[in-house]
């Protein structure tokens, strides 16, 4: 039996955050114990150039999101956990699918062209104002990371679908040109990866500056959860749980009945004070042995380096003899031997 290839990538420019959890990383810890697939799960520090330019940042991102999967038991026996900068055939595949895919596809993806409208609207004479070739080109990127493996599915957010796409009409066009060596890759985009308001209400994000990182300490962790904003509704008066940030996040981190008993308390008209003290010992409890796991892991680098180094090698053992072929595919050979 084969198994099937379920690819995702995880930008490494900030701190996982309780809607990376629910939204991503839970479901593909959940997937890699699926003895069908063969999950290929990657930290993605070269995409993390195109929206940050600091080292640190970028360096103490990768440490985390790395700590963040381990803890949270991602089984690496079966799944494989590389740094997408430990396969440099990546990066030589982007080049050989930049010379096959067109500028015209690259103008139509959705980020680029938020970028320019921004600079329109900001009454910018040069539409690319700011645009790097490191954004522009992204997509090309992606496609290299997931034809790398010939990944079959790729579990990603609405939002990178049309990348998937994109990466889909790259493939075909290689291989109408040079031969059948990629299998086209279908987009994963769960039902229930659900999104998680943050904060201040709106969908939590880094860019909205409004989450509760997964891994905080107790004592931050209560205050923030104390920071969510409720309405002005007294104690004892009746509630209504959808709409509600504070249910919204408890619903993402309990069992139908413990929902269904909570669904009752608003109904009685259970106070915010008393809500986020029940949402803040549910998640700590829900929390506390992975945090434990996550902190001990962040007091030894060299073990996250480990795995990391075992994953590589693993993806090399694929990488490596699969860009000589497309490199022989594409005309590019030692004269003689
Ligand atoms: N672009 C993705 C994101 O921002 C991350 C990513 C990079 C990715 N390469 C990938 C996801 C390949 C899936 C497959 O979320």
């Amino acid at each position: 039996m084969t198994k099937a290839i379920v690819l995702t990538g995880i930008t490494t420019t900030g701190t996982p955050h309780l809607g990376n959890y629910v939204g991503a990383i839970r479901p593909a810890i959940e997937a890699s114990k699926d003895a069908q697939a063969l999950p290929f799960y990657f930290l993605a520090d070269y995409h993390a150039l195109i929206k940050c330019q600091e080292p640190e940042r970028v360096r103490q991102s990768s440490l985390e999101i790395a700590a963040t999967w381990l803890a949270l038991g991602l089984d690496t026996s079966n799944a494989v956990f590389y740094r997408q900068s430990d396969v440099p055939e990546i990066m030589e595949l982007a080049w050989m699918l930049a010379c096959v895919a067109s500028k015209g596809l690259m103008n139509r993806a959705h980020a680029y062209k938020a970028a320019v409208a921004d600079n329109e609207q900001s009454g910018e004479n040069d539409p690319d104002k700011g645009i790097t070739m490191g954004l522009f080109g992204y997509p090309i990127l992606m496609a290299a990371d997931i034809l790398m493996f010939n990944a079959h599915k790729v579990p990603v957010g609405k939002d990178q679908i049309q990348h998937i796409e994109m990466a889909r009409d790259i493939a075909a066009r290689f291989n109408h040109i040079y031969g059948e060596h990629f299998v086209l890759p279908e987009a994963l985009v769960s039902e229930h990866g659900a999104t998680l308001s943050g904060l201040d209400g709106r969908k939590m994000s880094k860019s909205y500056n409004n989450t509760i990182p997964l891994f905080e300490p107790e004592k931050k962790l209560r205050k923030l959860i104390n920071k969510i904003k409720t309405n002005s509704l007294l104690p004892g008066e009746p509630k209504d749980p959808e709409d509600c940030t504070l249910f919204s996040i408890y619903r993402a981190f309990a069992a139908p009945h413990e929902v269904a008993e909570i669904r009752k308390r608003y109904a009685d008209g259970i106070g915010w004070g008393d809500m986020k003290q029940t949402l803040f010992e549910h998640i700590n409890d829900h929390i506390a042995p992975a945090r434990e796991r996550y902190e001990a892991l962040m007091q030894a680098p060299e073990h996250i380096e480990e795995q990391l180094q075992l994953g590589a090698l693993k993806a090399r053992a694929v990488s490596a003899p699969f860009i000589r072929k497309l490199r022989n595919a594409v005309g590019i050979s030692r004269i003689s031997l």
